[in-house]
């Protein structure tokens, strides 16, 4: 009697805990991560990523160059996110910050100048990196990256959250409403130069240096 009450409250664990796992999957309408997110355990991940190869993001046929939870949900609560990225000739990186994220930084080949604002107060951290050279951005740290050479550097860049985010600092100041801007500037910019300015500013993560890339015949 008691063995079977015992294999009864067994079963019914089990199929609870089946009933549990399955609950998410039946509800298509949340994506991967978000299930991932909502597994009562770790263990009920492994229900939710099935194959062996939702362990394995392939940048040359990703539909993202970053490997953040959204786009390669094994990701989720781990902590980690990975981009590796070419910078072409004469290449610039516009400024950003990663809001919930510090960055390591390492140049497979080529080389990168590099700069980094970490807060006011601290002083700005520049750098030239080369093959086999790694750098950091702490979390909140402004900085930008550019390849000045006319060979394309190879990097790769990894983060400290499954969702390091990106904020690109110019266009967020520029995105501010126009009587801020020039308040901002003091009076140094006429209304003329902000509407100037707004229609130039590299809107991107990644821009070229059209001079750099005339000096380089690219
Ligand atoms: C990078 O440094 C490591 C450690 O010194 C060395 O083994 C490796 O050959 C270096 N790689 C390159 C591409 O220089």
């Amino acid at each position: 009697m008691f063995t079977k009450s015992v294999i009864d409250i067994v079963a019914a664990a089990l199929a609870f805990s089946s009933v549990a796992v399955a609950a998410p999957a039946s509800a298509p309408q949340l994506s991967k991560s978000a299930q991932l997110q909502l597994a009562d355990t770790a263990t009920d991940r492994y229900s939710i990523l099935t194959k062996d190869k939702d362990f394995v993001y392939d940048f040359t046929n990703a539909p993202f160059p970053l490997a953040n939870r959204k786009f390669f949900p094994a990701l989720t609560g781990t902590g980690l996110a990975i981009a590796p990225a070419v910078f072409p000739a004469c290449s610039i990186a516009s400024l950003h910050i990663h809001p919930r994220s510090s960055e390591i930084f390492y140049v497979v080949s080529g080389s990168v100048i590099t700069r980094m604002i970490p807060e006011t107060g601290a002083r700005v951290v520049k750098n030239t990196l080369t093959a086999n050279q790694t750098t950091i951005f702490p979390q909140g740290s402004l900085h930008m990256q550019m390849n000045t050479e006319c060979e394309p550097a190879v990097i790769v860049a990894a983060f400290s959250s499954d969702d390091p985010g990106a904020t690109l600092v110019i266009p967020a100041v520029f995105s501010l409403d126009d009587e801020l801007v020039l308040d901002s500037f003091v009076g140094s910019l006429s209304k003329e130069d902000l509407d100037k300015i707004r229609t130039v500013i590299p809107r991107g993560p990644l821009f070229e240096v059209e001079e750099c890339k005339k000096k380089c015949n690219v």
